[in-house]
């Protein structure tokens, strides 16, 4: 009997883990974490194939008593505080967050003496500053991070290495480049272009279609590849490595919005608003992931256009 468990079971990218497991991986048994405030929809469909477990992160008692009843073979610790402009506006409580939820899952993890393996959802956001010469960014490339979230996922990163390294924690650290599809929070931008398109053709909205800064290039995956990658991660990849999940190709966020406008009849305004700039922006994030191809075999397989159909497509049946 093999258990999984998923940190983050109901936000987006766990909620497509978790499907991808079940149809996938007959006979394993799903876990995830919830708090009483998380929202249940991304996980709606398949509420009664997983075994849902109150648990809050940032609380030690918590923390250990989840882990000592679910006593996972594998754990995917995706929960976090993962939207790079509340990190200016809350910069302590997303350090708390990331930094100490993940400290409580490897020392629980040591107390009962589990043997699993542990994958850390780390980010392409640690590249921060990234150079000209230096895409497509590879695993060894200098972390200069740009916003408290990316100094969060670097803390994750290194106590990733730092518990491998002390105590022999089977853990697999994975910088996911930007990602997206159905059920992408709206804050995020593929998602909240998304969003304002379905509600400009449903004349919810005037047709002037808010954005911050088009200049910024970005590798964006299909989150249903990313999951699939999360799971070769922990199947096939090295304790202690780290590895870049991404797609090779980056587009500004200019051109992901005229992708976005081609797949709709209706004639928009881009307008900019001042409000959606960050006081530091990242402004290329194009990601090298030939270690992972080599270790796990993956690639991924969905094209960008049709992603940002389905997510279209998404917002259009929920506005
Ligand atoms: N959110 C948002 N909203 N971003 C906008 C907008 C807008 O209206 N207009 C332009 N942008 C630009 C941002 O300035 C940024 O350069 C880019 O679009 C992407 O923004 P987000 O979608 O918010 O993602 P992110 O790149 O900051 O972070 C995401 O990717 C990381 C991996 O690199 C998040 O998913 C992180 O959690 C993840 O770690």
């Amino acid at each position: 009997m093999t258990n999984v468990l998923i940190t983050g079971i109901t936000g987006f990218a766990g909620s497509h883990l978790a499907e991808w497991i079940l149809r996938n991986k007959p006979g394993i048994h799903v876990y995830g974490t919830y708090r009483p405030r998380s929202r249940m929809e991304n996980i709606t469909s398949i509420r009664n194939e997983i075994h849902l477990v109150v648990c809050e992160l940032k609380d030690s008692h918590s923390v250990n008593e989840m882990i000592r009843t679910v006593r996972p073979d594998y754990i995917f610790h995706l929960a976090a505080q993962s939207f790079v402009p509340t990190s200016w506006n809350a910069p302590a409580e997303t350090l708390l967050v990331n930094q100490l939820g993940q400290v409580n899952l490897f020392e629980a993890v040591l107390k009962y003496d589990l043997n699993c393996t542990i994958q850390i959802a780390c980010s392409s956001e640690e590249y921060g500053h990234v150079y000209p010469h230096e895409v497509p960014i590879k695993e060894e490339n200098p972390l200069r991070p740009l916003s408290p979230y990316a100094v969060s996922k670097m803390a994750q990163d290194f106590l990733g290495y730092q518990y491998f390294k002390s105590y022999g924690l089977k853990v697999i650290r994975t910088r996911t480049f930007n990602h997206t599809g159905p059920r992408r929070g709206e804050v995020f931008v593929t998602s909240n272009f998304a969003k304002q398109i379905a509600e400009i053709e449903k004349g919810h909205k005037k047709p002037i279609l808010y954005v911050g800064n088009l200049q910024a290039k970005r590798d964006f995956t299909d989150v249903r590849d990313v999951v699939r990658a999360y799971w070769l991660a922990v199947e096939k990849g090295v304790p202690g490595e780290v590895y870049n999940i991404a797609s090779g190709s980056a587009y500004s966020i200019e051109e992901m919005l005229n992708k976005l406008l081609l797949l709709t009849p209706v004639r928009i305004q881009i307008q900019q608003d001042p409000s959606r700039m960050r006081p530091s922006d990242v402004e290329i994030l194009l990601g090298d992931y030939d270690k992972f191809h080599r270790q796990t075999g993956w690639k991924p397989e969905i094209p960008f256009e049709h992603t940002l159909q389905d997510l279209l497509d998404y917002w259009r049946g929920r506005v």
